[in-house]
């Protein structure tokens, strides 16, 4: 049997076949573009993610045997909005989970609605990159568009609507939209009023296990496959990496460094701290999880190398960076995107500061590693603060290839970092569910107990944890020094 993972990033979509092991025997990437029509504009077109979907699938499938396919399910890049009209066409690009567009709306609903009612209602608060805002948006700025919608949708569900045919989507991506009430697992009433919109142009909920229908017929065809594969709908990108890193409980916490950075911790039960300083969002095993969020964090490097640089050859600008000093002066801020944890900031951007004649190309890509490695302790410090302990990291996304970045990760937070049989994150998580929501598995944690093992650890070094403690409380004064500043410099 074959379980299959897609993985619909902000760059591309990752896939994975899955045998009944857990071994991975093929995989297949594809990109598709992003556009960003306005400086804090941040768009895709649904139409690249489901054509490449399947011409992915079609490379995936070549030389398997396609009747072993038992089952195909989904991680997505969360709190993207997609509207369709009354023919099921897409009405305008999807706007994205980085899209810095509605500061306007969420300071209507964090200040006019009120922090309290929008935390009681949703166990969050409204944050620019989380559909609710979005939304309002586009009543504001777009009301014909608006009057049109019929459907609303993430990113994977409109990839598993156009493949299954079935309106559907699931808690740990719902809890992004900020009009789901996470605790109870149901849409929110008071918020679904208070943006205009009704239960029927929102899709049914699943927990990410579940199968929710079957390939298309058409599809199924197309790809030489069975038509009674299953689809299981999955869940947000950062709840299912969780799932391919084995997070579904206390003793580790699951660190990604895609397109955007998280750290995350899976809990049994609804949390939510006094300041919502963390997203409280449904976990896909069908519990809960505590999450922060750096925006640019394989971003940064991608940006840094490609955009400034010049270069694709990340790994010589890697080997290169491992010879700079920690004791370096340079610094980095990895706001390009603006900031959602600690910040909350959408005027905020990145910056390099400290350096002088002396500094080389490869001072400047170290504080680039460093500076996110930085800003995502800010969100380790709220986790420790809050009473959460977490030992052990396990490192997924693009940025857990680099040995050095992970090296630099376990300094900085001062702990162990474990790498399993797979980095793959998303993909094998969302492979993972395809395997459980076809009854291979009764649970989600028997099937990570079953394919994930742990290969290699890496301890931080005290020598250089005691370096990064310093240079940390340093990094912690660039914002408040520049926050006017970017205020100014950004807004019109
Ligand atoms: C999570 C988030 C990002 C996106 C893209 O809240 O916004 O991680 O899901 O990866």
């Amino acid at each position: 049997m074959y379980y299959i993972g897609i993985d619909i990033g902000t760059t591309s979509v990752k896939m994975l076949a899955l045998d009944e092991k857990g071994s991975v025997v093929k995989s297949a990437v594809k990109e598709y573009p992003i556009y960003f029509p306005k400086p804090l504009w941040s768009e895709q077109n649904p139409e690249d993610w489901y054509i490449q979907t399947v011409n992915g699938l079609g490379e995936l499938l070549e030389g398997l045997d396609k009747s072993e396919v038992e089952a195909i399910s989904f991680s997505g890049q969360m709190h993207g909005l997609v509207i369709l009209d009354e023919e099921d066409k897409v009405i305008r690009p999807a706007i994205l989970w980085n899209d810095q567009r509605t500061e306007k709306e969420c300071r209507y609903l964090n200040n006019d609605i009120g922090r309290e009612k929008i935390s009681e209602w949703t166990g969050n608060l409204a944050l620019t990159g989380f559909t609710a805002p979005k939304l309002l948006w586009i009543k504001a700025n777009e009301p014909l568009n608006f009057a049109k919608i019929r459907k609303i949708m993430l990113p994977k569900d409109y990839v598993a609507y156009r493949m299954s045919g079935v309106f559907a989507s699931d808690m740990s991506d719902a809890s992004g939209t900020l009009y789901l009430d996470v605790k109870n697992r149901k849409w929110s009433e008071p918020m679904l009023n208070l943006l205009g919109i009704s239960k029927s142009q929102l899709p049914e909920l699943y927990e990410s296990y579940e199968v929710i229908g079957f390939l298309k017929k058409d599809l199924a065809d197309k790809l030489g496959l069975n038509d009674n594969v299953k689809v299981v709908i999955g869940g947000g990108d950062q709840a299912v990496a969780a799932i391919g890193g084995g997070v579904t409980g206390t003793e580790a916490c699951s660190l990604s460094l895609g397109t955007s950075g998280v750290i995350f911790v899976a809990t049994d039960d609804f949390h939510v701290d006094s300041k919502n300083s963390l997203h409280s969002f449904c976990h896909a095993n069908g519990r809960y999880h505590q999450m922060g969020v750096t925006l640019a964090a394989a971003a940064s490097l991608k940006w840094w190398a490609q955009e400034v640089i010049g270069s694709e050859n990340f790994d010589g600008l890697l080997a290169e960076a491992e010879e700079a000093a920690i004791e370096d002066s340079v610094f980095y801020l990895p706001y390009l995107m603006g900031e959602r944890t600690p910040h909350n900031d959408p005027f905020c951007r990145g910056v390099f500061i400290g350096m002088n004649m002396t500094h080389q190309r490869k001072h400047l890509t170290r504080a680039v590693l460093e500076g996110v490695a930085f800003s995502l302790r800010d969100t380790f410090e709220i986790m420790k603060a809050m009473g959460i302990r977490a030992p052990i990291v396990r490192i997924n996304g693009g940025g857990a290839k680099s040995k050095l970045w992970c090296k630099i990760i376990s300094d900085v937070l001062n702990v162990k970092v474990e790498k399993l049989n797979t980095d793959e994150g998303p993909a094998y998580g969302a492979a993972i569910l395809a395997a459980v929501g076809s009854g291979r598995f009764a649970t989600v944690e028997s099937a990570c107990a079953s394919f994930l093992k742990v290969t290699e650890s890496i301890d931080p070094d005290e020598t250089n944890v005691g370096l990064y403690n310093q240079k940390y409380k340093k990094f912690r004064e660039i914002y408040p020094a520049t926050k006017e500043l970017f205020r100014k410099l950004t807004v019109n």
